[in-house]
């Protein structure tokens, strides 16, 4: 197996309603890539899948696999195979024949079939499984069952629409790490949709994240988490506190804004110049109590509103001029519990990024009031 380069070369999507999923859209997806699109539901993640895989055709522009334009080709005639959460593997087969099952169609013996599917049973460490009927797998199992199938035919490019969300939790995450073993040791093309933030940052080589029909950022993971390029991915990729103000003087790269809590002073993340409204991000984990021995370049006074034990971290909400501020501590084992009603606290300025004043990822308490 080999994995071909995926190329949305201006790429749109209009529902015959007049709805427009996917915005024009360049992007490359290297071969042997396992790449992640992130966005929450409804951005047009599926559609764009939908696209590469056949189900619907661009509206403008052209999806090119491995440097083939696509145009015209059905889901059977394209070097693709899709996964989704519903993984419908047949209840009346073993698994050695549900992962064979796209063999048949193509005039392949049972022979044949039979040696092809142990090769990817073993490939998906199922080996010693084949002659079980599904129902006698865990979720796990038959999740790599679905994944065995799917590669059965040979795909270059392996297309999953958020296959681990049926999974609970402690599943899930050690599906990550099986989903990516299998993509490494087939070389096949990855094209994971996910809108669960911490899939894509463990598994992936680069990540786009999708906000409203429009890709904004393109790049590996820790790329993202420290250097996001708009407001939306700052706010929907990790969390992080935001204070809006103006861009009220420069000097080095770094950027004075004005905002209800006083001045701050951050990284000059997009070339902003004085005038502009921005927004500041600050991640929790780089919000700190000053100290005689600690001091940032930005500090406020505020009043600790709450605290929450996380195990490993505890999680302090303060306020400051009416504005709820965020902070994310390693549990040393004392938890915080010394923690003052009212507090000295800062940042520094390089961990403060100052971006474009722009729309912001809907929060878990704005989604559940929706
Ligand atoms: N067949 C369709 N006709 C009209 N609108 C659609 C159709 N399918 C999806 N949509 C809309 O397109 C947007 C993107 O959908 P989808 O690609 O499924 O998002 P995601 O997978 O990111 O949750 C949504 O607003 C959805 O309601
Ligand atoms: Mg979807």
């Amino acid at each position: 197996m080999h994995g071909k380069d995926v190329v949305l070369d201006g790429m749109s999507i209009t529902y015959p309603n007049g709805f427009t999923a996917v915005q024009p859209t360049d992007l490359t997806i290297n071969a042997g890539e396992f790449f992640s699109i992130l966005g929450p539901s409804g951005c047009g993640k599926t559609t764009i899948l939908r696209a590469v895989s056949g189900f619907v055709e661009p509206t403008a522009g052209r999806v090119l696999i491995g440097g083939e334009d696509q145009r015209g080709l059905g889901p059977n005639q394209r070097p693709t195979a899709l996964i989704f959460q519903n993984l419908a593997l047949f209840p009346l087969m073993s698994v050695w024949e549900n992962v064979a099952f796209g063999l048949e169609a193509r005039g392949v013996g049972r022979r044949a079939r039979r040696e092809k599917a142990m090769e990817l049973l073993d490939l998906v460490a199922l080996k010693g499984h084949e002659t079980k009927k599904p129902t006698e797998l865990s979720g796990g199992q038959r999740q790599r069952v679905a994944i065995a199938r799917a590669l059965a035919v040979e795909p270059s490019v392996l297309l999953l629409d958020e296959p681990l969300s049926a999974l609970d939790l402690k599943l899930r995450q050690h599906m990550r790490a099986e989903l990516r073993a299998i993509q490494r040791k087939t070389g096949v093309t990855f094209i994971y949709i996910t809108h669960d933030q911490g899939e894509a940052l463990t598994m992936s080589d680069r990540i786009a994240v999708m906000n409203a029909g429009v890709i904004e950022q393109v790049g590996p993971g820790d790329e993202i988490y420290s250097r996001p390029a708009t407001a939306f991915v700052a706010s929907f990729v990790g969390e992080a506190n935001v204070f809006e103000g103006t861009v009220a003087s420069m000097e080095d790269g770094l950027a004075w804004v004005e905002t209800p809590l006083g001045r701050i002073r951050g990284r000059n993340g997009h070339g902003l110049a004085e005038g502009d409204r921005a927004m500041v991000f600050v991640r929790p984990e780089h919000v700190g109590f000053v100290t005689p021995g600690r001091h940032f370049g930005n500090q406020f006074d505020a009043a600790v509103e709450r605290r929450d034990l996380e195990g490993p971290f505890v999680n302090i909400f303060l306020r400051a001029q009416g504005r709820e501020i965020a902070m994310h501590m390693p549990n040393e084992g004392d938890a915080g519990l010394s923690v003052p009603p009212e507090a000295r606290i800062g940042f520094a300025c390089e961990q403060a990024l100052v971006l474009p004043e722009g729309a912001l990822a809907r929060t878990g308490k704005e989604i559940a009031a929706a």
